[in-house]
């Protein structure tokens, strides 16, 4: 299984640069010299002595310290050795070993499995660095199947939500039509009650309509993947401005923007956005003419924007609530809608790799809605 490589090890500091096998070396090295320089002058020094002509019992006994000194070099250069393979075979060759075996992890080959079998320290280091390695694995493979399993039920339920929505239509609009020609044609010989029953169901009818077009607006967001360009947000302003014109006109109500970045998005579906926000500060209007704010300011790679009303507000424990689907606080005369134009801009913001919530902090002067886009030139 190959996941993204690990970033790069840290490097040493300091003394910490230097090797392992180095710093064995060096100190090897030096206890070997010293050793061999003690010997040789001690050996020179007997020979000195020797050259004196000593009495024949210091004699002997000079030839015994010179032969001692010669099984005590011997013996000391055979453990010098011997220490020195060890410490080769049972220590840098293992580590060496472990190490290669965890890059190869790390560089990204998670089914490598890590195993070193002597020494015990080592055995046992590399085998609780393997558990952990499995059991990583082995989280990352159920994640990774929940995922595929979530995007797969999602698909098929925006699928249904499509396919609903769009074979419903028809029927409706077959419903709506008729109880509209019965009133037409047969109006006369009903009478008042008659006529209101009818008034009822093409208004049913017809509420009915506008749900199911912002239902298949809903789940086409994602599904029938728009293009993403880079794009002035200030046009996609301007054009949900356009759209929302009489309205404007109607309320008196004023927007006023900050500069407005380029970002990489979908046309269509931003445009829809800041429509749905600037229609929802307008129409959750207070007494007071309704004054919208647009603004923007760039966070890290993305830009964060902001549409901040001077109406009724929304109360901070219904911050979650309002964004989904169908949820309203209101009731539908006082202010009409189906509630899903904040689920249908979540689901955009989202879309494109941002997000979009409700800021608490307004002190209970009107709403403030923020969310973020990512900057154009960005991944998008
Ligand atoms: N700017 C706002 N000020 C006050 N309340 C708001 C604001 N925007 C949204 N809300 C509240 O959040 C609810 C959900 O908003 P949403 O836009 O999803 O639905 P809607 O506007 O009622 O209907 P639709 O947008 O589908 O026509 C609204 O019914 C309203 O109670
Ligand atoms: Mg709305």
């Amino acid at each position: 299984m190959k996941i993204h490589p690990l970033p790069p090890p840290k490097e040493p500091t300091g003394l910490g640069k230097l090797p392992a096998a180095r710093w064995f070396l060096v100190t090897g090295t030096a206890a070997g010299v010293t050793f061999v320089a003690g010997v040789v002058i001690i050996m020179a020094m007997t020979a000195r002595t020797a050259e004196l002509n000593p009495r024949p019992e210091v004699g002997a006994q000079l030839d015994r310290l010179t032969v001692a000194l010669i099984v005590v070099f011997v013996l000391l250069l055979a453990c010098g050795v011997g220490l020195a393979l060890i410490v080769r075979h049972a220590v840098l060759k293992p580590i060496a070993q472990l190490t290669e075996q965890v890059r190869t992890v790390a560089g990204g080959d998670f089914d490598h499995a890590l195993h070193v079998d002597r020494p015990a320290e080592l055995a046992e280091l590399s085998s609780h660095i393997d558990s952990m390695r499995a059991r990583i694995v082995s989280a990352w493979r159920t994640a990774s199947d929940q995922t595929e399993e979530l995007r797969r039920s999602n698909g098929e339920l925006e699928q249904f939500a499509y396919v609903a929505s769009h074979d419903l239509q028809e029927p409706l609009r077959k419903v709506a039509s008729f109880t509209q020609m019965l009133e037409q044609r047969y109006g006369e010989q009903l009478d008042e009650r008659a006529r209101q029953y009818i008034h009822y169901a093409v208004d049913g009818a017809k509420r009915m309509q506008l749900l199911i077009n912002d239902l298949l607006d809903f789940s086409r967001v994602g599904r029938v993947t728009g293009e993403k360009a880079e794009i002035e947000s200030v046009e996609l302003l301007d054009r949900a401005m356009e759209n929302l014109a009489a309205t404007i006109e109607d309320t008196a109500a004023t927007v006023t923007r900050d500069e407005l970045p380029r970002v990489t998005g979908n046309e269509l579906q931003l445009t829809q956005l800041f429509q749905n926000l600037i229609e929802n500060a307008v129409k959750f209007r207070s007494e007071e003419p309704p004054r919208v704010h647009i603004g923007a300011r760039q966070v890290g790679e993305m830009w964060e924007f902001s549409c901040a009303d001077n109406g009724i507000g929304v109360e901070s424990k219904y911050a979650d609530r309002i964004f989904l689907i169908f949820q309203r606080l209101h009731p539908r005369d006082v202010y009409p809608g189906t509630g899903i134009g904040l689920a249908l801009c979540r689901k955009i913001v989202e879309y494109h790799g941002g997000q979009l919530w409700l800021d608490g902090d307004t002190d209970g002067h009107g709403a403030t809605f923020r969310w973020t886009l990512p900057a154009a030139g960005g991944e998008g």
